[in-house]
């Protein structure tokens, strides 16, 4: 039997992450790495860079790194073995069976078995629309005018009066509890146990983009709230990362995708043929939405309610499809509130018509803004001229500017000139590109520690980046370093491996990526051996600085040791072994 960590070398060596990488973002050879625009956030000028030697990508924008199992895991959000699944086979590598560690088979038995849970509810809720019992919901979708191929598209379901039915369904299938619990299915009270979490609902199903159930929205029969009832967020149904309907309408050939706002309208949009339309899942649109839909190149068109709420969505949609490089287009659907009122009342015909006459989201901003002055007074159409010169410094580069500029004075009857004028003084003030544009994905920040703890966790970090650019210094430090006296958690482990793999001559950056289990465990990993030395300690102070940090590294483990001494028979070796090292540190200058 082949252990886990020689099938995923295998595996990993047989698939160069340039190719894959290649395949999901356009990729510039530069010096001995390979750089573009980072997949995981937007960006203008490229900051993700792949190194093909040492088979790993770091992100110097968001931090996002890993090997090329975690950028599979991250991009098309698959499971470590889905990722290696796929890899294997793409290499033609056999998948022999795998040895696994006790921690790994129950974090991959634990997401298999949520997954297909989910999978049986699906199924469950699907099976009891076409029941007798679910003979309410079957004739809410006839009056919602539904048709069957339409309920099978979407695999729309249904959820009975009981407060059991699903819950029992998955204990007999042999679903335990705490599987049920954590799919998002059941809820939980002292007195009854598990009860499900949706009743007497009809049910949509949502899907991640490849297709895979990972939660669901359940809406009331006619009035009551909530109308909605959504599957909680849990690490595997994040409502800002997913799309409603995107696994079927990245499928459709249309040049755009049309931004819905509800379920329904999706829908009814699909059934009228209008395959591309997707939704978000109850909340407003994220960046994180925003980068999913760049994948696939094409402009974005909103079809929010014509209401006050829908423009306001759609305009904070209009911002974010900006930041993310994407084109916005708004459909005007007057005198119907939303598509499916659209469809109902005048068809698809007509409702392509509108797609075709869509208004760009700039123009779209322009015209909405232009409602709050009143731009026969003088002094008002002062200052919609000034807000709109403000508004086109969102442009940082000229040629879409002026194209904008020329469109709006066009449409506005402002002399081209002046505004050109006021665009350059509000740039001036402001700079191009106002700072409420500026809105960012960042990595989820994790407590905050103190800064004595950051300062030593720097440190070993630094050391970990050193050993991997100039590996001779190693036979110089461990003299004084050993793994041990990394504090930090995890670089303790990177360090145990690191110092192991020197000390044989077999050291490999990706080798130590691969060793954790968790993405953002990888991500860290990546920084490590990613980051460039050259850019944190001055060439000429090399030498002595390579000293100090051998001598913060082991001055916090010696702290470190003397406050637990006493509860830890290790600690006083390192003590006495750190006190006689320290002295001997501190009389050098260098090492
Ligand atoms: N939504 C939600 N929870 C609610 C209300 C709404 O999650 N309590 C989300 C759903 O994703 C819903 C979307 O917001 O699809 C839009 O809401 P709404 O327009 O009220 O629903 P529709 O899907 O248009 O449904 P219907 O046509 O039945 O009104
Ligand atoms: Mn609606």
């Amino acid at each position: 039997m082949m252990v886990l960590p020689d099938i995923k070398r295998e595996v990993r060596d047989r698939n160069d992450i340039v190719d894959i990488i290649s395949s999901y973002v356009s990729l510039k050879r530069h010096g001995g790495n390979y750089v573009g625009l980072c997949p995981f956030h937007n960006e203008k000028t490229p900051s993700f860079s792949v190194n093909q030697r040492d088979q790993y990508f770091y992100c110097f924008g968001c931090h996002a790194g890993g090997d090329v199992f975690t950028f599979l895991q991250k991009y098309e959000n698959m499971t470590f073995p889905e990722a290696l699944k796929f890899l294997a086979d793409r290499a033609g590598v056999a998948l022999p069976e795998v040895e696994m560690t006790e921690e790994m088979k129950r974090n991959v038995n634990r997401k298999k078995q949520i997954f297909e849970a989910l999978k049986a509810a699906e199924n469950f809720f699907y099976q009891q629309l076409r029941s007798e019992r679910g003979a309410l919901g079957k004739r809410y979708f006839e009056q919602r005018q539904l048709t069957d191929e339409t309920l099978h598209k979407f695999h729309l379901g249904y959820s009975l009066q009981y407060s059991d039915a699903l819950v029992n369904y998955l204990r007999k299938k042999g679903y335990p509890d705490d599987i049920i619990l954590d799919a998002g299915l059941a809820g939980h009270s002292e007195r009854e146990g598990l009860y499900d979490k949706f009743t007497n609902r009809v049910m949509f199903p949502i899907y991640d983009p490849a297709g895979k159930v990972i939660g669901f929205g359940g809406r009331v029969m006619g009035e009551g709230t909530p109308k909605y009832l959504n599957s909680p967020e849990t690490s595997f149904f994040e409502k800002r990362k997913n799309l409603y309907a995107l696994q079927l309408a990245r499928a459709s050939k249309a040049s755009q995708f049309i931004l819905c706002e509800g379920y329904m309208d999706v829908i009814s949009m699909h059934q009228a043929g209008f395959t591309q339309a997707v939704a978000s899942l109850g909340t407003s649109f994220t960046p994180e939405q925003a980068m999913l839909l760049k994948r696939f190149e094409r402009d974005i068109y909103l079809a929010y309610d014509s209401d006050h709420a829908g423009t306001d969505a759609a305009l904070r949609a209009i911002s974010i499809l900006r930041q993310t490089g994407l084109v916005a287009r708004v459909i005007n659907m007057q005198p119907y509130k939303d598509p499916d009122e659209f469809i109902k009342n005048l068809g698809a015909e007509e409702y392509q018509k509108r797609i075709d006459e869509a208004e760009n989201g700039f123009l779209f901003e322009i015209r909405i803004l232009r409602k709050n002055y009143k731009t026969d007074d003088p002094a008002e159409k002062t200052k919609f001229e000034t807000e709109v010169a403000r508004k086109l410094c969102v442009f940082s580069e000229e040629l879409e500017r002026e194209n904008y500029l020329n469109a709006v004075a066009e449409q506005y009857g402002i002399p081209k000139d002046s505004l050109k004028k006021r665009v350059i003084s509000e740039a001036a003030r402001e700079g191009l590109k106002s700072a409420q544009e500026r809105v960012q994905i960042r990595p989820v920040q994790t407590e905050k520690k103190s800064n004595a703890e950051e300062h030593a966790k720097y440190a070993q970090r630094l050391l970990l980046t050193w050993l991997n650019e100039d590996r001779s210094c190693f036979t110089r430090v461990k003299e004084y370093i050993s793994a041990e006296d990394f504090t930090d958690p995890l670089y303790r482990r990177i360090a145990e491996k690191m110092f192991a793999d020197l000390e044989a001559g077999v050291f490999r950056p990706v080798e130590i990526i691969g060793m954790f289990d968790e993405l953002e465990e990888q991500e860290a990993a990546s920084q490590v051996f990613q980051t460039k030395l050259g850019t944190e300690v001055a060439k000429e102070d090399k030498e002595k600085a390579l000293r100090d940090i051998v001598l913060r590294v082991k001055q916090e483990s010696f702290d470190q040791a003397s406050g637990t001494l006493g509860s830890d028979v290790n600690a006083l070796n390192r003590v006495v072994e750190g006190k006689h090292i320290l002295e001997k540190l501190r009389k050098i200058d260098r090492i």
